[in-house]
């Protein structure tokens, strides 16, 4: 299954990316993740990009694009992925559809998490992760077992540097004019479920697994 998480900054897409690689077994292709792990490594692609991400700004298209098709022709993308983060303008749609076509395939589900613009900036300021793996928790919603550690190896959880409040309020302004236009471009195409993402992570997993038949 091809599934697409679309939602604003601290949505919680990561977070149901993470629940929904344990039900079916896909992988979560987060280009924010990616592009952080080039960031840490300092290749050429990380430096570049480092700066449009710093400011809470979109890397551009192309680099975008030229990325994702050598991560979807990947043997561990055959049986499906989970697109979080990607695509996120229209010309990144529309690369991934070229994509596509290429390879044959296409999106089976796109799925809306809905969360107000208040609600986020609260969110990404208690958010903490894991940089080697990507787990994600939260210091009130999602703590972790020992207070600023990883529960399976104990390691250090950081903070995001992009998540202070006017990078948040800037991704968010972005997230409104560049990405939520997605929701009309597939919506003659693909098909689209909406859900709250308001509510606590547990019950937004379940009203997930209920659109996906998990139940
Ligand atoms: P990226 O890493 O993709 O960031 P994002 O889309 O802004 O999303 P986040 O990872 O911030 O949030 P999320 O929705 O995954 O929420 P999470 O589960 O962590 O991108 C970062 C940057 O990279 C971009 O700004 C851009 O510069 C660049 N970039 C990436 N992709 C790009 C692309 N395609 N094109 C161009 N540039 C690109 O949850 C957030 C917090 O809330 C956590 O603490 C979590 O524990 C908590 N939480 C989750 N769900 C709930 C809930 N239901 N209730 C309470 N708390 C919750």
């Amino acid at each position: 299954m091809k599934i697409l998480l679309l939602g604003p900054p601290g949505g919680g897409k990561g977070t149901q990316a993470k629940h929904l690689i344990d039900r079916l077994n896909i992988p979560q292709i987060s280009t924010g993740d990616m592009l952080r792990e080039h960031v840490n490594n300092k290749t050429n692609l990380g430096l570049r990009a480092k700066e449009y991400m710093s400011a809470g700004a979109l890397v551009p298209d192309k680099v975008i694009l030229g990325m994702m098709k050598e991560r979807l022709a990947d043997d561990d993308c055959n049986n499906g992925y989970i697109l979080d983060g990607f695509p996120r303008t229209i010309p990144q749609a529309e690369g991934l559809n070229s994509l596509l076509e290429e390879l044959n395939q296409g999106i089976d589900i796109i799925i809306v998490i809905e969360v107000k613009d208040d609600n986020i900036v609260e969110r990404m300021s208690g958010r903490r992760v894991h940089p080697a793996s990507g787990r994600i928790y939260h210091v009130k919603y999602n703590p972790p077992k020992n207070q600023g550690k990883d529960d399976p190896t104990g390691e250090e959880l950081i903070v995001r540097e992009d998540d202070k409040e006017s990078t948040v309020r800037k991704r968010l302004e972005i997230y409104h004019k560049e990405t939520s236009p997605l929701i009309q471009y597939y919506k003659l195409s693909t098909k689209i479920c909406h859900i709250d993402g308001e509510k606590d992570i547990n019950e937004v997993s379940k009203s997930i697994d209920q659109i996906l038949n998990l139940n």
